[in-house]
């Protein structure tokens, strides 16, 4: 009997012969998607179970990308044979990253970039942008997943770049190239591909601003290892950052810069944002752990009065929930009200953190903003702490590697929470006096 195709629920799971518009399993709308049925194997027999210290742990070898900011986040570098998903709003440097990328490996081993989604000349274009490494990569245009396992199997190159994963297609499939159902079965048969043939592939995907094309939400429990790729396409500034890692830590961001020549690793990326950070009313210094690294970012607060109600609200690079809790403590515990003014807090350089240790140079930000007083001295603030709902601050991780960071930026003394600042009035008090005194000084 030939194998019938089934439709199975993305939400529940359920497995029906026919589609059906509401899941009769879960009853959640449109989420059965067209799959082709897994042969059912016979049980084996029994199989003997190992300890887990005589288990053989091989070393596990990785190709460098050349671009040490990629590597980091990858947890050193490419791993043979993985699957690695790369998504991020279309503009963001996608294809760039990866581009250049195969460029670098090309020079020691055998790789192959397919583009489904642009042609040969443009690619070339962007190719020529980015330099003569990125010109020797041989390149597919090429939308047939058939076709494309068929040149990966023939070629088998040790790196594969899919430009993008939702512009493939299996024949065999009803669904349109970036349904659910397609996007599941040609990254299944790439991963296929990938272990049989110890092919490293990165997969490309789009996300859309609200996520509803589908693709990377539905891959992310297939592949090894999933990066995410943010930042604004007006802004300068990219971050990389592991959402999954099969092979290394989720912690690591890595910074880029767009450039005419492509993206430009950011290696000093606080140097960088402490140069530009304004010090005008409304800016502070924000010692945030990106990973395993301190990284110096200047928050920026614009706080306007305002007769919308309720007033706006707008969070940049910050979490939107965590604005509001601070915007309460501020209220509540800091002798700040600012009900009737429209906020608007953002990370400068496009940058995103989400970390409580945050809280802080958020509060501090919009205090000053409020009150139209610069913090700090000659040198802008830096601060970071968590704030708890009772106007308490609390510690948080790596304290010493972010006063280090800072003072290494000659922003010292730094505000956190600790000897003598407990709460945040205390921090308000100090940093708005501090400010009060420098400007008199300056006068
Ligand atoms: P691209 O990598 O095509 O983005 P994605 O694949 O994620 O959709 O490039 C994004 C933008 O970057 C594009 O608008 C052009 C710009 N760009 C540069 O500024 N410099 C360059 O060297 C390159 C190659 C692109
Ligand atoms: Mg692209």
């Amino acid at each position: 009997m030939p194998p019938r195709t089934v439709f199975s629920c993305s939400a529940c799971g359920h497995e029906s012969p026919k589609w059906h518009g509401r899941c009769p399993g879960c009853g959640d709308w449109n989420t059965l998607v067209e799959e082709k049925p897994t042969a059912k194997t016979r049980a084996p027999a029994r199989a003997k179970p190992v300890r887990l210290a005589d288990v053989e742990s091989p070393k596990l070898k990785r190709y460098s990308t050349g671009i040490g900011e990629l590597d980091r986040v990858l947890g050193g570098g490419v791993v043979p044979g993985s699957l690695v998903l790369i998504g991020g709003s279309p503009g963001i440097g996608k294809s760039t990253l990866t581009a250049s990328a195969l460029g670098n490996l090309a020079a020691q081993r055998k790789v192959l970039y397919v583009t489904g989604e642009e042609s040969p000349a443009q690619v070339k274009l962007r190719a020529e942008r980015l330099g003569a490494a990125a010109l020797d990569v041989p390149i597919l245009a090429e939308t047939d997943l058939d076709a494309v396992v068929a040149t990966i199997e023939a070629e088998s190159p040790a790196v594969c770049v899919i430009d993008s994963v939702q512009t493939l297609y299996a024949a065999d499939l009803t669904g349109a190239p970036g349904s659910v159902g397609q996007v599941r079965e040609v990254a299944a048969r790439l991963m296929r591909v990938a272990k049989e043939r110890n092919v490293a592939t990165v997969l490309v995907g789009h996300v859309t601003k609200e996520g509803s094309l589908a693709g990377p939400r539905v891959l992310e429990h297939l592949v090894d290892c999933v990066l995410q790729f943010e930042g604004e396409r007006e802004r300068t500034y990219r971050t990389l950052r592991a959402l999954k890692n099969r092979f290394g830590s989720t912690n690591e961001v890595g910074v880029f810069e767009m450039r005419d020549d492509g993206l430009a690793e950011v290696a000093d990326a606080s140097a960088r944002f402490v140069a530009e950070a304004t010090r005008a009313p409304g800016s502070v210094v924000l010692a945030a752990m990106e990973g395993s690294r301190p990284m110096l970012v200047e928050v920026q607060a614009l706080v306007a009065p305002t007769e919308l109600v309720p007033p706006r609200r707008i969070a940049n690079g910050v979490d939107r929930n965590r604005l509001a809790l601070i915007l309460a403590v501020l209220s509540r515990h800091g002798g700040l009200a600012l009900g009737s003014s429209d906020i608007f807090v953002s990370l400068a350089g496009g940058v995103r953190v989400d970390e409580p240790g945050a809280d802080l140079a958020i509060a501090l930000a919009l205090a000053s903003a409020a009150k139209g007083m610069p913090l700090g001295g000659e040198r802008p603030l830096a601060a970071f702490g968590e704030i708890g709902l009772t106007g308490e601050l609390r510690a948080v991780a790596h304290h010493e590697r972010r006063v280090n960071e800072a003072e290494k930026f000659g922003l010292a003394p730094v505000l956190a929470p600790g000897d003598g600042v407990t709460t945040l009035r205390q921090a308000l008090r100090g940093a708005l006096a501090a400010g009060a005194d420098a400007s008199a000084a300056a006068a």
